[in-house]
């Protein structure tokens, strides 16, 4: 049931011109730099055809689980981020939909009713403003991705939201259908703000984790964004790896989009991992340049499970008792070899 959803999903996404989705379809409620939007025809081709439960570990806008719970319901999902602001956000569009449009609805008046100055002066007045309450934390996160300057995300090393004003016309600061969506969406989602081993520590065989780290820079210049206080460094990247080893041995299905960067190239495939370039286009980027067509690379293992699962399946020698050509005998030589679950 799965596959044939999964198939006209992967079809519709693939297809020229996709038709505008409907307005219950999920998608991501936030621009995000990094977002997968527009790889989601390669990432659904890579996602394996029947898994147990989801885990994202890295979601920022969630653009694959947002489509994967379009495709199918029925997972459970398990989701994190370092962000606590962001977890915060989809918590309160999960469980706190209505204050949280009440806020918005009132940020969206008072903003469109300003001049150019008059938004200007809202916009540092709410990015100063620290609430506390998952809708008003939730609230003041959208408003700020939806009107900062090219929707960047960007945190000072004291984890404080610094991006400049942006200059749109007519910013959509509530947009209610797209996020009733993703609550319906995120009904039944596990969200959790922490370090992404500790979001899929527990996932299990037949089990699939899509990471989306951090871009690794393929330039000292190129790292455009901080999503946490801390930066997503070298040693992280060798976490990851490491992980994804123990995810590997565990036959969980891992999918990680990553920089092509000859580091993380070789990291991968010096572990015998399967390992595929992309092109894609950076939607934001501080400087137009910086906006260029740029591959991402795909890592995924399943060339790795299967040799595990070729492995794992019993070679038991004949035994002389029952082996002896009869029906009986191969009847029980084949009880020996079923394959384990
Ligand atoms: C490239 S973005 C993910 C984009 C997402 N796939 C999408 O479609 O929008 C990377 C995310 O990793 C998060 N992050 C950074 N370091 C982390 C860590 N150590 N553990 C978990 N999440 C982390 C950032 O906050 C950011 O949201």
């Amino acid at each position: 049931m799965f596959e044939c959803r999964m198939a006209s999903l992967r079809q519709r996404t693939t297809a020229g011109a996709p038709s505008a989705p409907s307005a219950s379809a999920p998608r991501p409620f936030l621009k995000w730099a990094g977002g997968k939007q527009q790889l989601l025809p390669a990432l659904l081709e890579a996602v394996p055809d029947q898994y147990e439960r989801y885990f994202e570990p890295f979601i920022g806008g969630g653009a694959l689980f947002f489509a994967l719970a379009h495709a199918e319901t029925a997972h459970a999902s398990i989701l994190g981020d370092a962000n606590a602001e962001l977890i915060a956000t989809y918590e309160a569009v999960r469980s706190d939909l209505e204050p949280l449009v009440l806020r918005l609805r009132r940020l969206e008046r008072a903003y469109l009713a300003q001049d150019s100055d008059g938004r200007a002066a809202l916009y540092y007045r709410v990015r100063e403003s620290r609430p506390r309450g998952r809708a008003a934390i939730a609230a003041r996160f959208i408003f700020l991705n939806k009107t900062c300057y090219n929707g960047l995300y960007r945190v000072n090393s004291r984890g404080l939201f610094n991006v400049p004003h942006g200059r749109y016309r007519a910013p959509k600061i509530l947009d209610r259908g797209v996020l009733e969506a993703a609550s319906r969406a995120l009904a039944s989602a596990e969200l959790a703000c922490r370090d992404f081993e500790a979001t899929c520590a527990d996932a299990r065989e037949g089990d699939f984790v899509y990471f989306d780290p951090p871009f690794h820079p393929l330039s000292v210049t190129s790292s455009f964004t901080q999503y946490t206080s801390t930066s997503f460094g070298w040693a992280d990247q060798e976490r990851l790896r490491a992980a994804i080893d123990r995810l590997t041995e565990r036959g969980v299905h891992v999918l990680l989009s990553d920089s092509p960067h000859p580091r993380i190239v070789d990291l991968y495939e010096s572990g015998g991992y399967e390992l595929r370039r992309i092109p894609a286009r950076r939607a934001i980027n501080s400087k137009a340049a910086g906006r260029g067509a740029i591959d991402e690379l795909l890592v995924g293992n399943r060339a790795l499970l299967a040799r595990r699962r070729s492995l794992s399946r019993p070679t038991i020698p004949p035994s002389p008792e029952t082996d002896d050509g009869s029906a009986r005998g191969t009847a029980a030589r084949r009880r020996r070899t079923a394959r384990p679950r």
